[in-house]
């Protein structure tokens, strides 16, 4: 079996509904369930026997040891984390606990695991840590876009957080031989999606006859890719990628967060037009801009595609007419995460 952390939240959900619809090899998830995690993600999972879910944070090692023992992976997938920019800028501290601490507490339990393995089971280990593009800063427009060889930059609490968490997993490879792989991916799109990230705040807002706020000038540049191709790229990875290495992840699909909302609400005028006939582009708002806003992100993935042969299998038209249509299919589940606790973020961020 396969231990994954934070597989009730976005990114992890969507992978473990993938891998366990493609696999009979068990998943141990291991989820605080915070804010963002979400168990109804995985509701199509219960009563199936390969799903073993267990409540827990990783920063409690010894609860990560005894999970270790009893149940013995053959490889940890690291999701969890705490994820939203903005909710780094208001409050850092879950950030540096979560993020930095959490990874270490788990790297610790996992080198004390590993290190007993026999030898076999040691060199066939993998520790893949799934990581973000945001830690490489901010490019200005006609730079290159990132590699794996660009130097860490990171802008904002939660970035210098997942930075950090990026130099511990190296820092055990190269000093106790932990067989880690690491990856570092764009901005994901797609089912599950919590709404207070740009596309789905937006899509919700937007259906709710709210307004539809657009940071600053609304032309930073992010790189968006569907989660389910993220998802395969850390199949591959984990089944074929170097140890010790890393591999960046990305759609080679540059969007100013403009033209993303200006493509939302066309989809949305399509699949279900406003009552008034009016196109949802009348409920674009400029707001105030995000403090340390990063101008732009991109990703150049050639080493996965050259070393592991991954490339996207969804466009940016086919991936966000489905994401669009989910949220249309899915009114519960939003209306189920709207809770006190988001309206109370809605109201600090936006007010
Ligand atoms: P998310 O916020 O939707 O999910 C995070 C999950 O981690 C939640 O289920 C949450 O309950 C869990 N969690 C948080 N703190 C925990 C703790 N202390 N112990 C155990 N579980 C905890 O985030 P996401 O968007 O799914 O991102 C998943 C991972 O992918 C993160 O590491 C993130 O940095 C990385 N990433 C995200 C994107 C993106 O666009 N969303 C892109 C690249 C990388
Ligand atoms: O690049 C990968 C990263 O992408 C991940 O590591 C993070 O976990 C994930 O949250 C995401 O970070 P971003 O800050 O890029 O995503 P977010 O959806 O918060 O914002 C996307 C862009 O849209 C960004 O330029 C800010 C802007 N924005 C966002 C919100 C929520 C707005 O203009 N208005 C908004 O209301």
């Amino acid at each position: 079996m396969i231990l994954v952390t934070g597989g009730a939240g976005f990114i992890g959900s969507n992978f473990v509904l993938d891998w366990l619809g493609a696999s009979n090899e068990a998943i141990l998830n291991l989820d605080k369930l915070t804010y963002s995690g979400n168990l109804a993600n995985l509701a199509s999972l219960n009563g199936n026997p390969h799903h073993i879910f267990v409540q827990g944070d990783i920063t409690d090692g010894s609860l990560i040891e005894g999970l270790l023992i009893k149940h013995q992976p053959r490889a940890v997938i690291h999701f969890a984390a705490e994820s939203h920019v903005d909710r780094s800028i208001h409050g850092p501290e879950d950030f540096i606990q979560t993020n930095i601490v959490g990874t270490f507490r788990l790297l610790e339990a996992v080198r004390a695991y590993w290190s007993k393995l026999p030898q076999a089971d040691q060199e066939n280990f993998r520790f893949l840590h799934v990581s973000t593009d945001e830690i490489y800063g901010s490019l200005s427009p006609d730079a290159p876009a990132f590699t794996e060889r660009n130097p860490h930059e990171p802008n904002s609490p939660y970035s210098a957080s997942k930075a950090a968490s990026d130099h511990l997993v190296r820092a055990y490879h190269h000093t106790y031989g932990l067989p880690t792989l690491t990856t570092n991916c764009s901005n994901n799109y797609g089912p599950f999606h919590f709404p207070e990230k740009l596309i789905p705040l937006m899509i919700v807002n937007a259906l709710a006859g709210k307004p539809l706020p657009i940071y600053g000038d609304g032309q930073q540049i992010r790189d968006w890719l569907y989660v389910k191709d993220h998802c395969r790229a850390i199949c591959r990875v984990l089944e074929a990628g170097r140890i010790g290495e890393t591999y960046n992840i990305g759609g080679w699909n540059e969007k100013q967060n403009i033209e993303i909302v200006n493509t939302l609400c066309t989809l949305l005028d399509e699949l279900q037009p406003r009552a008034d006939g009016r196109s949802y582009t009348e409920q674009i708002t400029y707001v105030k801009d995000r403090p340390g806003h990063d101008r732009r992100y991109a990703i150049d993935a050639t080493k996965l595609y050259t070393e592991l042969g991954w490339k996207p299998t969804e466009t940016f038209a086919t991936g966000i007419r489905k994401t669009v249509q989910w949220y249309l299919d899915n009114p519960q589940w939003t209306s189920d995460v709207q809770s006190g606790a988001y309206r109370d973020w809605l109201n600090k961020q936006y007010a």
